[in-house]
């Protein structure tokens, strides 16, 4: 019985409702090359670059809604990565954060700014990013580390969280928290869309960055 519970809860739909995007994420050209350790140091420098503005519109809403009596209980500081993508930026990109102006990262921005009318539906770009970069995120920290030779962990800030000793019970924290949300079934079904068009975004910006693969090449 609890494990029919927990398939059915707004995590386990999150998740299920997703995979298809996911995937399609997962396998774009760059993310592809990226992870075969075939993006050079400017092609991740721009892909940091045009994360940057999304995770500092994720941290400026995530603050406004801290103490929302909905959402307030997902939104965790110790999650914020702005400051370790300009940590890493800096080691990347030494001579300044390259300007990737692009749709798709002005799209993905727009898209966030606006769950603040509506904040139950900010669960699912928190979620869509923060726990990815928990989960596939450590892979690729891990897959980066070995392509370049980093053993110091320079650079990589982006995937180790100092204030999570554990990946995998923050995770199940994180999920429990999510299945308590005070929100209607109606606001289920709209949260799981949204994680859909959260992926959509992602992908829009790897596409995008896909684009320069050649000049990206080791
Ligand atoms: C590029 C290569 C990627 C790989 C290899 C990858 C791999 C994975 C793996 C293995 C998991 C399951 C981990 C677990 O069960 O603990 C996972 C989960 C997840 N990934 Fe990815 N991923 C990638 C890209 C992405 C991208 C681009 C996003 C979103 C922007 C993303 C978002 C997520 C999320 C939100 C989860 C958590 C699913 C859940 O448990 O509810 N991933 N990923």
């Amino acid at each position: 019985m609890t494990a029919v519970v927990e398939e059915t809860g707004l995590a386990a739909r999150m998740k299920t409702g997703s995979q298809a995007e996911h995937t399609e994420a997962e396998s774009s050209n760059f993310m592809n090359a990226l992870l075969k350790g075939e993006v050079n140091e400017q092609g991740y420098a721009d892909y940091l670059a045009a994360l940057r503005p999304v995770y500092a519109v994720l941290e400026e809403v995530s603050a406004q809604l801290a103490n929302d009596p909905v959402v307030g209980t997902m939104i965790d500081p110790g999650l914020d990565r702005l400051a370790a993508i300009d940590a890493d930026l800096a080691s990347w990109a030494p001579a300044g954060t390259p300007d990737v102006s692009s749709g798709a990262v002005d799209a993905y921005v727009a898209r966030i700014r606006a769950t603040l009318d509506n904040p139950v539906l900010f669960v699912a770009h928190h979620y869509t990013r923060y726990l990815g970069d928990l989960s596939g995120g450590q892979a690729i920290g891990a897959l980066l580390g070995r392509a370049f030779g980093i053993t110091d962990g320079t650079g990589l800030s982006m995937y180790s969280f100092d204030a999570i000793e554990k990946p995998k019970p923050y995770k199940d924290g994180y999920r429990a928290r999510l299945n308590e949300l005070a929100v209607s079934d109606a606001e289920k079904d709209a949260i799981v869309d949204e994680v859909r068009i959260a992926f959509g975004l992602n992908s829009a910006l790897f596409i995008e960055l896909g684009r320069n693969l050649a000049q990206y090449q080791r």
